[in-house]
């Protein structure tokens, strides 16, 4: 691929990539989705093997990182539950499971519960290691479909007020998506019940690189400003006590009803939702998360053929 800059890259944190970099895999994702659309498979990653290493549950990341590398004509080895189903069982460390699987295959793509986990593996290997989700850490490739997702609904990255609501203290996602909008020129509205809100580290962070960061835990006032809502989940697998997590689950929850009147603002979600969409905004044309979803097979697209530059 010519003028490829991500070649034999990892992707750990979405600060790895600059912007331009994004901008080239959203670019990228748009033209290979045309290609596949056309043809089905492509021929790009023929004699390649993609390895998944997922010690957490995946559905979507894994299935399209899965779909991207078979479309693309490579091939996959996987293990769905590295937890229990791996080495890892046996008191295996991350760092020799991925050393291993990288002798077998030409990039990894983990996903497991400890902050800092794909560092520790791509320090190990060789070849490109890309973050599903280490822990409440951060989600890279998610907030490239979120970005492409922005993209397609909106039409641009910048000038846009982005509510982001629910566990922004657990949620991977966010923390990913949150660095990302600050390469543009945006304003961030967060909205969590206090003890679930994003961390003053994080928001200094994102306050000197650039982005406006308000804070609110009140849902219906940032949804009458925002062109974006971005709904999480609360992270149930990271609450040391299930009465925390009882007394929290239901904080908000976005209906129909809550969204009357703003036809405009764009609805995301990384998905699995439980309780926080309700089902009666799915047919709306402004719920954008079915179609959030299946950008994940066209980012991931994009992002294989670059780091493994073919
Ligand atoms: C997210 C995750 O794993 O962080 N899922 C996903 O990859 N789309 C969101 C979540 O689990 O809440």
């Amino acid at each position: 691929m010519a003028d490829n800059p991500l070649a034999g890259r990892d992707l750990i944190s979405i600060t790895d990539l600059s912007r331009a970099e994004i901008v080239f895999l959203l670019d990228r994702a748009d033209q290979l989705q045309s290609a596949i659309r056309r043809e089905r498979q492509l021929g790009h990653l023929r004699g390649y093997l993609l390895a998944t290493l997922f010690y957490e549950p995946s559905t979507r990341t894994r299935l399209s990182f899965e779909a991207a590398m078979l479309r693309l004509g490579g091939e996959v080895i996987s293990v769905a539950d590295a937890r229990t189903a791996s080495s890892a069982a046996k008191g295996e460390s991350i760092a020799d499971a991925a050393r291993v699987v990288a002798s077998y295959a030409d990039v990894i793509v983990q996903r497991h519960p400890a902050v800092g986990s794909a560092r520790e593996a791509a320090d190990a290997v060789n070849v490109p290691v890309i973050n599903a989700g280490d822990g409440s850490g951060e989600h890279p490739t998610q907030a490239l479909l979120d970005l492409l997702t922005v993209r397609r609904e909106k039409g641009r990255l910048d000038g846009l007020t982005v509510a982001l609501a629910g566990d922004l203290k657990h949620g991977r996602t966010v923390h990913s998506l949150s660095r990302a909008l600050a390469y543009w020129n945006n304003r961030l509205i967060l909205v969590s019940p206090p003890s679930l809100a994003m961390g003053d580290e994080m928001v200094n962070e994102l306050r000197t690189a650039g982005l406006q960061v308000d804070e609110t835990d009140d849902l219906r006032q940032a949804i009458g400003q925002a062109d974006v809502l971005y709904v999480t989940r609360i992270q149930k697998e990271r609450f040391a006590d299930p009465a925390d997590y009882e007394r929290l689950k239901d904080s908000y929850v976005v209906n129909r009803a809550l969204l009357a009147g703003r036809p405009e603002l764009t609805v995301m979600h990384p998905l699995p939702r439980v309780n926080e969409i309700a089902t009666d905004t799915d047919d709306l044309a402004n719920a954008a998360y079915f179609r959030q979803a299946e950008n994940g097979l066209w980012a991931r697209i994009a992002l294989l053929t670059a780091v493994l530059d073919a």
